[in-house]
């Protein structure tokens, strides 16, 4: 009966660890299908649903970091155990680029194109920094 109940709790964390993994792969599939349709519409000279998409970004971004418990970076995940031993650079990062989407979604919102293409540059520039050093 112990050895069920051992099983049973070994295998609802591993499941659990596989939920978080697809759960932080699908927030980067939605973070670039964003940052495709903003490119779109900024190709366009329009700023009319980009603060949609920034405050999106700007929330996929603060819950980015929850998703990397110690013990999911086994099997079918690219995370880098680097992420484990430098906590606060990995969180410094995505805190930047949660930061960088507000101030898009503030300037979308006053309609200032140029700083928008800006902010738009920078955050293109976040998934090299982040992936150089967090993702294998
Ligand atoms: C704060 C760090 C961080 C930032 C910023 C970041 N990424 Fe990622 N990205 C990761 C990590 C870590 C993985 C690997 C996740 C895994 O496999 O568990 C990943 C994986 C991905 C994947 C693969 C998802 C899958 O289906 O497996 C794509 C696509 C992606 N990132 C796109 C982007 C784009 C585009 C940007 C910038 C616009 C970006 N990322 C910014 C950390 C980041």
């Amino acid at each position: 009966m112990k050895k069920l109940l051992i099983i049973f709790i070994f295998s609802a964390s591993a499941l659990f660890a596989n939920d978080v993994i697809h759960q932080r792969q699908g927030s980067m599939q939605d973070f670039n299908k964003l940052m495709r349709s903003a490119t779109q519409i900024l190709n366009d000279g329009e700023t009319q649903g980009l603060e949609d998409i920034y405050t999106k970004i700007e929330s996929i971004m603060i819950e980015y970091p929850n998703l990397f418990p110690n013990d999911s970076f086994e099997g079918k995940t690219k995370a880098s155990q680097n992420i484990i031993e430098d906590r606060d650079a990995f969180n410094i990062i995505a805190q930047d680029t949660s930061d960088l989407a507000a101030l898009a979604k503030i300037a979308a919102s006053n309609n200032d194109l140029e700083a928008v293409q800006q902010h738009h540059q920078n955050l293109f520039g976040s998934c090299k920094s982040c992936h150089s050093r967090f993702k294998n």
